[in-house]
């Protein structure tokens, strides 16, 4: 069940947040006593209950200092998962009311599709002056996103992944469209069939579009590669483990297009997902096969586990052929993006620098952290294999979340604001307000960025001065 405030605005407890040393609120002399004999003292995350007459008359959160919550971003989600049962209100002491009652809604997350989970015990009444059906929107997106990536291949191969994708256009009024197997051929996708050709699942392109013709025009790409088995570059089991996550891209581009269209944004949002398996089997593809792209350039595979890159460049290649105003890749694409950055800071690529400065302010504005890496010109050789226009691995795998960015890149020719991101798509260990499992990321910075780039009657909520160090381009030497 997707978490949403609670409008049980009358029996909600105030809550006040109170920073590491700062002066309690106003208290009965009874209650400043018992706060100090229970030893709170405002750190991060610290909960001290305030008695009144055998009930909770109101909680005191610890909101910590400025270098123990630059360390983490939903802090009130701490204590939300220490309350008892009930419903809460933040009457007190934060400035960023938005982004910590999304939290507090996101730390009510429960994968409860085959286990009992805990259940939802502190509720929250949203907090006067947010955009209460905004959040939700996110909260609901990024719930989605969680869903499609924890339930498990054996629940979420390409058949699934096109129901739950029809779902979301059937919930929305968007018109879908699939094609499935050797339709792929006919219609001239064929690297999308050649690495989904050897499962018992047949490979697939979904495509969904919704909102007025004449809006501007959004696109969505995701990797949709529901396990990726390595193909006949099998994985070795440790780096196999995770592979359910490899359709995190397409969850996330799925989370995205629910709230957009839960908020009703005046765009024209296209949505494409390759679904496939990287499966093994007598008719899988292999390494020295060269394929033939929808795009009609050539890729030599020198490694049939760098499949997600071929299935997008025949997905990108499609949208490319209309010139969306802005088109969005987002795919668990490289080893390589973690090595360099981390689970929890997806880098992205962009040729814009305007685009890009958005993204990175935004990322922030939402506690949505990206980070911007280069197209690098001087790589694109790494590419070029010689007996076929492009590489789909390049030898020694050195910058390899650059070099799979700009094998993507050779397939967008028409679009300029193109935007790619190497997400990860899971949280290793839990963290407030994100359980262990599949992850929203870069979700809620893009719908920001998508606001505000088109829906002029939203106000702007980026601080596009801010920026972040390295953003520029031209800083690289
Ligand atoms: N799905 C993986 C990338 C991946 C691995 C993302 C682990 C997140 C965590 C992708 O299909 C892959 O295997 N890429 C290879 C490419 C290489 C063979 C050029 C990689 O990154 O090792
Ligand atoms: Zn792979
Ligand atoms: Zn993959």
């Amino acid at each position: 069940m997707t978490p949403r405030f609670s409008t049980d605005v009358h029996n909600a407890i105030p809550v006040y947040v109170v920073a590491k040393g700062a002066a309690y609120p106003d208290l009965t002399a009874t209650q400043r006593n018992w706060v100090k004999a229970t030893g709170f003292s405002g750190a991060l995350g610290e909960v001290a209950l305030l008695p009144d007459d055998g009930r909770i008359s109101g909680v005191l959160i610890g909101f910590g200092t400025d270098a123990t919550r630059a360390r983490g971003r939903f802090h009130l989600a701490i204590a939300a998962q220490k309350l008892p049962a009930g419903v809460y209100r933040i009457s007190s002491g934060i400035d960023d009311l938005a982004n910590e009652a999304l939290g507090w809604l996101l730390s009510n997350y429960r994968f409860s599709k085959y286990a009992k989970t805990g259940v939802v015990k502190a509720e929250l009444v949203a907090p006067e002056g947010v955009d209460a059906a905004r959040i939700e929107a996110m909260v609901a997106g990024e719930c989605l996103t969680r869903d499609l990536i924890n339930i498990p291949a054996s629940d979420m191969g390409p058949d699934a992944l096109e129901a739950a994708f029809r779902k979301l256009g059937a919930d929305h009024n968007a018109e879908v469209s699939v094609i499935t197997g050797d339709d792929l051929l006919t219609q001239n996708f064929p690297m999308i069939h050649a690495v989904g050709r050897a499962s018992d699942q047949a490979p697939r392109l979904l495509d969904m579009r919704w909102g007025e013709a004449n809006a501007p025009t959004v696109t969505l790409v995701g990797k949709g590669v529901c396990f990726d088995t390595g193909g006949l570059n099998i994985k070795p089991g440790a780096s196999m483990g995770l592979m359910k996550k490899d359709m995190g891209g397409s969850a996330n581009v799925m989370g995205l297009a629910h709230m957009i269209m839960t908020l009703g944004l005046n765009i024209r949002l296209r949505v494409l997902v390759p679904a496939v398996e990287n499966s093994i089997s007598a008719g899988a593809f292999r390494p020295q096969d060269i394929l033939t792209s929808r795009k009609g350039l050539t890729v030599e595979i020198n490694n049939t586990d760098a499949e997600g890159r071929l299935v997008l460049a025949d997905a990108l290649a499609l949208a490319d052929e209309e010139t969306p105003d802005l088109m969005i890749c987002m795919a668990t694409l490289t080893g390589a993006a973690r090595v360099a950055l981390g689970p929890d800071l997806p880098p992205f690529f962009a040729d814009s620098d305007a685009l890009a400065t958005e993204i990175s302010a935004s990322g922030i504005a939402n506690a949505d952290p990206l980070w911007r890496m280069p197209f690098w010109e001087p790589y694109e050789g790494d590419i070029e294999p010689g007996i076929a226009d492009l590489d789909n691995a390049p030898k020694g795998g050195m910058a390899g979340a650059i070099t799979a960015a700009l094998f993507l890149r050779r397939f967008v020719e028409n679009t300029p604001n193109f935007v790619h991101f190497d997400i990860y798509g899971w949280i290793p260990a839990a963290k407030p307000a994100r359980p262990k499992g599949g992850a929203c990321q870069g979700s809620r910075a893009l719908l920001s960025v998508i606001e505000n780039r088109f829906c002029s009657n939203k106000p702007c909520s980026v601080d596009h001065a801010a920026g972040t160090p390295f953003t520029n381009i031209e800083q690289y030497p």
